[in-house]
């Protein structure tokens, strides 16, 4: 059975959403939407599907049952929202929310109206990233002790010019904290397991011409009595690197480089390199390393990383629609990403280390 699908937001990552949106067999892409009229129209041509700039209407008239959200941070809310009253559900471009308020009123209309919400988190579907998932699930690194997330990359002027929403508070909601660091913060959390508190501090080192933070620093402890550390920033150019490493109580240490140089920009450029394990001293394991690398270049060569992470999420939450089970990357876990931010913000502005569960 295919899936009625709609694209919200008909911007730089919406090409991605559209492309997978036509292309996978769980899909009929039926509708776009766009407040801009002149986007919704061309996505329209493009992609073969009605244009509208009104989500009301859209779901009347294109009754979709499923919409993938890529509107500007502090936008992803609303169409959630108003597609759960409407039965449908909904998959969103990371960060859940810019706010942990609008995070449970997502879940809360999802879990009312008995629709799924899930949150994009393409990386989570990199191969280097489930041989991950799997060795420390299967305990062959013990308990995750400590785990790593460190980021060097760059945007320029231009990037925060390119769309009056980026590098404001108000309209972005935060800087790299926010736009470039959920995929990382999921992973540290999916990896790690659940967060105790979090102290954290962040600044503007060299983007006099945007208002949120370039740059952050975090230590986290986490319940299982583990550590975590995490350095992002934009700061470096040219970009150097994205990694995520864990260290497990065995002593054995497993991970990954996410991305090298600075992180696409999606609609913008293309992913150059392919994302690889760069460390795997699980016992018994260490000649691995160079036959994972090897693997995971022969795959670059043959899918386009830049769209093919996307559109097997995407899969995966159309499965979930058709199945009824829960999307592999649910609201749930979205809204930890969020609260994550937020703790850091919040451990600056008050000095002091965020307790977890927060609330809103
Ligand atoms: N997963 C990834 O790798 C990835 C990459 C890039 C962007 N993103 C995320 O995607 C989202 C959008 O980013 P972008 O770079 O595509 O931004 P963008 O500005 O290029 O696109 C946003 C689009 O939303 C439209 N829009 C704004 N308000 C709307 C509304 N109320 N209803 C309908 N449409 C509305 C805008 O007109 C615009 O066309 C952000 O959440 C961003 O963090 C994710």
């Amino acid at each position: 059975m295919k899936i009625r699908t709609a694209l919200i937001g008909c911007g730089k990552v919406g090409q991605i959403h559209a492309a997978a949106l036509r292309e996978l067999p769980e899909s009929e892409f039926v509708a776009v939407c766009d407040n801009n009229a002149e986007r919704a129209a061309s996505f329209a041509t493009r992609f073969g599907v009605r244009p509208y700039t009104d989500l009301g209407t859209l779901l009347k008239e294109a009754s979709p049952q499923a919409i993938v959200v890529g509107t500007p941070h502090p936008l992803h809310a609303a169409p959630v929202i108003q597609a759960a009253l409407a039965g449908v559900s909904a998959l969103v471009e990371k960060p859940l929310a810019a706010s942990l308020a609008d995070c449970d009123a997502m879940i809360a209309a999802a879990r009312k109206a008995g629709t799924k919400l899930g949150v994009i988190s393409q990386r989570r579907f990199y191969e280097a990233v489930r041989r991950m998932k799997d060795a420390i699930a299967a305990g062959k690194i013990g308990t995750p002790i400590l785990g790593v997330f460190s980021m060097f990359s760059w945007r320029d002027q231009a990037y925060y010019q390119s769309d009056p929403w980026r590098g404001k508070w108000p309209t972005e909601g935060g800087g790299v904290l926010v736009n470039q660091s959920p995929h990382q913060l999921d992973l540290l959390q999916w990896f790690m397991g659940e967060i105790d508190e979090i102290s954290g501090c962040w600044a503007n080192l060299n983007h006099p011409y945007i208002e949120v933070e370039d740059t952050a620093l975090a230590m986290i402890r986490f319940k299982n009595g583990g550590l975590g550390s995490i350095v992002t920033s934009l700061s470096q150019r040219p970009g150097i690197y994205t990694k995520v490493h864990i260290h497990g109580a065995n002593g054995a240490s497993v991970g990954v480089e996410t991305d090298r140089g600075a992180t696409f920009i999606a609609g913008v450029s293309e992913i150059a390199d392919p994302p690889l394990n760069d460390l795997w001293t699980i016992p018994g394991e260490e000649g691995l390393l160079p036959v994972f690398q090897a693997e995971d270049r022969a795959r670059f060569c043959s899918v386009n990383a830049t769209t093919h992470y996307h559109a097997l999420q995407i899969q995966d939450f159309l499965e979930a629609v058709r199945d009824d089970r829960p999307p592999l990357v649910t609201g749930a876990e979205g809204r930890i990403v969020v609260a994550m931010f937020t703790a850091i913000y919040r451990s600056q502005r008050e000095r002091r280390p965020i307790k977890f569960p927060l609330e809103s």
